[in-house]
């Protein structure tokens, strides 16, 4: 069979992806998101179905096409995700949480959608839950979890507290202030920075192949373990 289907090196691995921004509602005609586009997650889902992977995609509003092979469920807001992720942990091999999940949500979402009126309003915003850090705190033996950072300072430092405070096998940071990386187009600009404190420098390149080799270092700690 290995012969027949070479490239088919995560047959039988189970893994789990996030992709997309998160939404919260405001009132019945408002939100609030960021500019996810979703390209980087799906990308990974794409190359870990193409390389024999049984692949859950929990996505977040996007435009993409569902990946061939790929089981997608959609969700909205974080809990949602939170609840999602949470629910299909268990059985993955590899978790990697590319979505850029809503840090906060509005206390209270309006009945009706909010008239205008001559004086400013505030919305008062409350904490969402950290769908990553509660899957590092929950980490099975031998599950590898990858998670991602958007940063605009301090990308190498900030990153790796990331990767200590949710208990990461790794963190691919983004440099959101360059051009060619992070959120909307086909190409990322990523320090990929592990929990052995090494620090690898990936020059601009295409979302799938970034995908590619996300996978073979999740790869490469899951054989290890
Ligand atoms: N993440 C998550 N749940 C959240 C917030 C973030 O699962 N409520 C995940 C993201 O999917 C990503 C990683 O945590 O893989 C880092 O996200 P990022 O926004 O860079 O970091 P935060 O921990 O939210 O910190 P901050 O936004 O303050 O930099
Ligand atoms: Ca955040």
């Amino acid at each position: 069979l290995k012969l027949l289907s070479p490239n088919k090196d995560l047959q039988g691995k189970n893994v789990l992806v996030t992709a997309g921004p998160t939404r919260e509602a405001i009132d019945p005609v408002r939100f609030i998101t960021n500019h996810s586009s979703g390209k980087m997650g799906y990308a990974i889902a794409e190359r870990a179905a193409a390389r024999g992977a049984e692949v859950m995609l929990v996505s977040g509003p996007t435009n993409l096409p569902t990946p061939i092979g790929v089981k997608r469920l959609d969700v909205n807001t974080t809990n949602e995700m939170y609840n999602m992720v949470i629910e299909h942990s268990d059985k993955a091999d590899i978790i990697i949480k590319s979505a850029a999940v809503a840090d906060y949500r509005p206390e209270t979402v309006a009945e009706n959608k909010i008239k205008k009126g001559d004086v400013d309003i505030a919305i008062s915003l409350t904490r969402n839950p950290d769908i990553l850090k509660k899957l590092g705190e929950i980490k099975k033996d031998g599950q590898v979890l990858v998670g991602f950072a958007a940063e605009t300072q301090d990308i190498i430092e900030n990153a790796k507290s990331k990767v200590e405070r949710k208990n990461l096998d790794f963190i691919v940071a983004n440099d959101l202030t360059k051009d060619g990386a992070g959120f909307k187009g086909d190409t990322n600009i990523v320090t990929i920075i592990d929990s052995t404190g090494d620090v690898q420098h990936y020059e601009k390149m295409d979302k799938k192949d970034l995908a590619d080799i996300i996978l073979d270092k999740a790869k490469s700690i899951y054989i290890k373990e």
